[in-house]
């Protein structure tokens, strides 16, 4: 009944189910504070079930329920029959086969973990991945048992709209007046995938007609006020489905989809069968009050849940260890749609970026897992870059190794072969294999190591005999529970520029790229009839998720961000230039010289900067510093103040030595025009704002001035809120006060711009801002039970603002143990994905990581914690 205690489930312990359930019938009675739920399961002994001889008890899930009857076939079973423990209920069973009825209730309005059947804004929702549909009844609460739904919800009137998976049956009204509604779903699913939703919603519609030619109504469903937000989701959806016919082959399989956007949510989003339920921020967008990223964002996370319909729920996971089969492969998809529907360089960037600030840290640090973990305490704590974003990568590596053909006859197989089961990572590898004949042996450890490979590579060129030879170390160092590291197999996408920037025709087909495949420890591949000492253009289009160490020079480097043939890399380079500037800087700022000006990094931007050829939002990619949280990332041991001294030392540096360079860039781009959401208009605003961050940096009156009439005159959010960022960060305080005020009294009735007007303050590198967040959390728009503005305001703080949170007396880390310690209460999964920064102290200079990990400790020693909580913060402890 209540929370089992913190234990450790293994992958290796995984046993088949005793029992399955055939059909599962739900009836649902809303109340606030007491919603009573009944189920009629249909259980049969599983024949594949592990446990041989008599009958086992039957297990059922269960946490936070009230019991009030449990029923076999139709009569009372008397108490001594079944037994309410922790975590769950046992019940003896009469047979083989039999129909179960437990009737519980439950209290919606209390429940604050967002997990079960929960209310937002008193609209009634629920989420139940990972393990939330033990919170709404008992049940097999496991993705390997796979059950036809059938919902019945009852609600007073004041909740017209009822809804749940597949297909509405009936409608009516109760002899009480209250509304009725039965929804059956015609495809076999776990409990994770189960939905519901009751409220008062509006909704826009819309249609969609499938390859084979079927009519699917699409619905978004919202609040009132929102309606005028959905069309881009709608839109974003239509071409998903085109695309996942297009590229898969994968039709939509019922007669209706329909997507909910909720204010409440823990995370993006989530992909229900037929019933997908969305963070309003992932899914409802305006140009006056969504930013291009806002956009881009939906467009990628509508998508990504459309595409779980088949790699996920159609094709599910036997156990939550398999957790990347459907979210590694999803994320592939998705990335892989957004790359075609904008600019694929521009993509790729950003996903390269995100893997190499956060998942190589996460990889690095106390929580390091393999791909498919072996061992896991809370599964919620599981939803990581890991999973999703190297389980992404392993996929793109399948496809680069197979190539896009081959990918695809594997991708049918599994599809074909899996519809309608739960099954695992080794069934997606061995698909690719069965399908093409393809041997994947070694390339299955990237499932089961943790780590991130460093490549350092070499090379020699003998001009006598024209060979030019590449030699590639791999190793990947020791994480926790893995001390020993084998060699991964890894495709390494290669070019060689000669001294005109001209790829060499190194490939079969006389093009300039070739994939080497890195098997060894250490590897030679030699190339031959090359006269003249070529340039290597390495792991192009960021081929495998792994560190690459080369001794490129300045020079070389400055010659490969003009020249090089693949996009990705004349970016990588412009950020390994930068890398080289800051750590030299940082190592000037430990030996106590004065910082010098890094004049090659200058030359380097300048000759990207003016280039008009080149796509605008490449040009503004190249010309960012990595971040603060990049630039931890790769050192041995993390020096914060030298990190943030470096890094304004550098960015002014570059604002004053290029101040007409940006100037004229700015006033270029700086056009008047109406908002369209499309790759080429967001990179023009995006290397504009790039511009007006700069120029703003250097803190003349005449940027400022920039920034004011921005900031009054745009007419969509990526604009204004650009403006206000480079004001609330370079004006004089009072000034950046009442923009701050000005801009929430026009937006106050817009739950999401007063989410991005929150995030705006809390990122900020300003002394005040801790001081200013304190503020505002007593803001009235602050809620402390939602974790969007728990995020935009706590973990704005602690995740995204290196230099504040980092102030060298500590209170930046005494704060967040002080919210961590408060959240736990509230919200599990959002407690221990906020401490994230703290439980990291192993990494820090001595000084700062003791006093982060003291701030651990307390959070440690604070009273009883969360599941969720205290896996993160005692792996923390035991790391050393
Ligand atoms: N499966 C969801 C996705 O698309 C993830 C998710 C949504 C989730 N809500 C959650 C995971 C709550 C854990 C808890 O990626
Ligand atoms: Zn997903």
């Amino acid at each position: 009944m209540k929370e089992a205690q913190p234990r450790t489930v293994y992958l290796k312990d995984y046993r088949a189910p005793d029992y399955l359930i055939d059909h599962t019938q739900l009836h649902f009675e809303l109340e606030p504070q007491a919603t009573l739920v009944k189920s009629t399961l249909g259980v049969r002994r599983n024949p594949a079930a592990e446990s041989s001889g008599a009958l086992p008890p039957l297990w059922l899930d269960g946490v936070d329920l009230e019991l009030l009857s449990v029923a076999i076939n139709g009569e009372l079973v008397p108490a001594q029959r079944y037994r309410e423990l922790p975590g769950g209920l046992e019940i003896d069973v009469p047979g083989e086969n039999f129909e179960l009825e437990i009737c519980t209730r439950i209290n919606p309005q209390a429940n604050t973990s967002l997990e079960g059947l929960y209310l937002s804004n008193g609209m009634y929702c629920t989420q139940c991945e990972a393990e939330g549909f033990r919170k709404i009844t008992y049940y097999p609460d496991r993705p390997d048992v796979m059950s036809l739904f059938t919902t019945t919800i009852v609600a007073p009137p004041t909740y017209p709209v009822l809804l749940s998976n597949g297909n509405k049956v009936a409608s009516g009204t109760t002899d009480d007046g209250r509304l009725t509604v039965t929804w059956e779903d015609p495809f076999a699913k776990p409990a994770y995938l189960f939905a519901l939703v009751g409220g008062d919603l509006q909704w826009v519609e819309d249609r969609f007609t499938t390859a084979s030619g079927r009519d699917v109504k699409l619905q978004l469903f919202t609040e009132a006020k929102n309606i005028g937000k959905c069309a881009h989701a709608i839109t974003s959806l239509k071409h998903s489905m085109r695309w996942d016919e297009e590229v898969y082959g994968r039709e939509y399989d019922l007669d209706i989809f329909m997507i909910v956007a909720v204010d409440h949510f823990n995370m993006g989003a989530m992909e229900n069968k037929g019933l997908n339920i969305f963070n309003s921020a992932c899914v409802l967008a305006s140009p006056e009050t969504a930013t291009d990223a806002a956009f881009q964002r939906i467009e990628s996370i509508v998508a990504h849940e459309y595409f779980h319909n088949w790699s996920g729920n159609r094709v599910t996971c036997r156990d939550w260890f398999q957790l990347s089969l459907k979210e590694g492969f999803t994320v592939f998809r998705d990335a892989e749609f957004s790359a075609d529907m904008n600019s694929r360089a521009v993509k790729r960037i950003e996903d390269v970026t995100l893997l190499r600030t956060s998942q190589f840290a996460e990889d690095a640090g106390p929580m390091s897992h393999p791909v498919r973990p072996d061992s896991y305490m809370e599964i919620s704590n599981f939803y990581t870059l890991t999973i999703y974003e190297k389980g992404a990568e392993v996929v793109r590596m399948i496809h680069t190794l197979l190539g896009a053909e081959a990918f695809r006859r594997g991708s049918d197989l599994y599809f074909e072969r899996h519809d309608g089961c739960a099954v695992t990572c080794e069934d997606f590898v061995r698909a690719m294999e069965d399908a093409n004949g393809a041997d994947l042996q070694q390339f299955r450890r990237w499932y089961s190591q943790a780590g991130t490979p460093v490549l350092e590579v070499t090379d020699a060129h003998d001009a006598a005999s024209g060979t030019y030879r590449l030699t590639i170390r791999q190793f990947t160092p020791a994480t926790p529970g893995q001390e020993e590291k084998l060699p991964l197999h890894i495709p390494v996408a290669i070019g060689l520029l000669d001294d005109k920037g001209q790829d060499l025709p190194i490939a079969e087909d006389g093009s300039g790229t070739v994939i080497l495949h890195l098997t060894e420890a250490e590897q030679t591949f030699e190339f031959n009839q090359v006269a003249t000492r070529p340039l290597p253009s390495l792991l192009r289009r960021f081929s495998a998720p792994v560190k690459l160490r080369y001794g490129y020079s300045d020079a070389q480097l400055q010659f490969l961000m003009q020249h090089d043939s693949d996009a990705f890399n004349r970016w990588d380079a412009s950020q390994r230039l930068a890398l080289n500037a800051l750590s030299e800087l940082q190592a000037q700022y430990r030996t106590g010289v004065p910082l010098q000006t890094p004049e090659q990094l200058i030359a380097g931007f300048r000759s990207v900067i003016s280039d008009t050829a080149l796509d605008p939002a490449l040009v503004a990619k190249m010309l960012s510093l990595p971040s603060a949280q990049e630039l931890a990332e790769q050192e041995g041991e993390i020096d914060a103040a030298a990190i943030i001294a470096a890094r304004a030392f550098t960015r002014d540096a570059l604002a004053d030595a290029l101040h007409d360079e940006f100037m004229a860039r700015f006033k270029q781009l700086d056009i008047r025009k109406p908002y369209a959401p499309n790759a080429g208009d967001i990179a023009e605003r995006s290397l504009k704002n790039t511009c007006l961050a700069y120029l703003c940096a250097n803190g003349t009156a005449q940027a400022l001035d920039l920034a004011r009439a921005q900031l009054d005159r745009a007419e969509n959010m990526t604009d204004s809120a650009a403006a206000l960022a480079a004001l609330v960060e370079f004006a004089p305080e009072s000034e950046a006060t009442t923009h701050l005020q000005a801009f929430y009294d026009r937006w106050q009735q817009d739950t999401q711009v007063v989410e991005t007007w929150f995030g705006l303050q809390s990122s900020s590198a300003n002394y005040g801002t801790l001081a200013r967040i304190k503020q505002l959390m007593e803001h009235p728009a602050f809620e402390f039970t939602n974790p969007n503005k728990v995020r935009a305001v706590i973990a704005g703080f602690s995740a995204r603002n290196f230099t504040q949170f980092h102030r060298e007396d500590g209170s930046g880390f005494e704060f967040l143990a002080d919210q961590v310690i408060a959240l736990d209460k509230v919200n599990p999964q959002i407690a221990s994905r906020l401490v994230t920064p703290l439980t990291r102290w192993q990494k820090y200079r001595e000084e700062e990581g003791q006093k982060m990990r003291a701030a651990v400790q307390r959070v440690m020693e604070s009273g009883e914690l969360s599941r969720d909580l205290f896996e993160v913060v005692s792996k923390s402890l035991s790391t050393r």
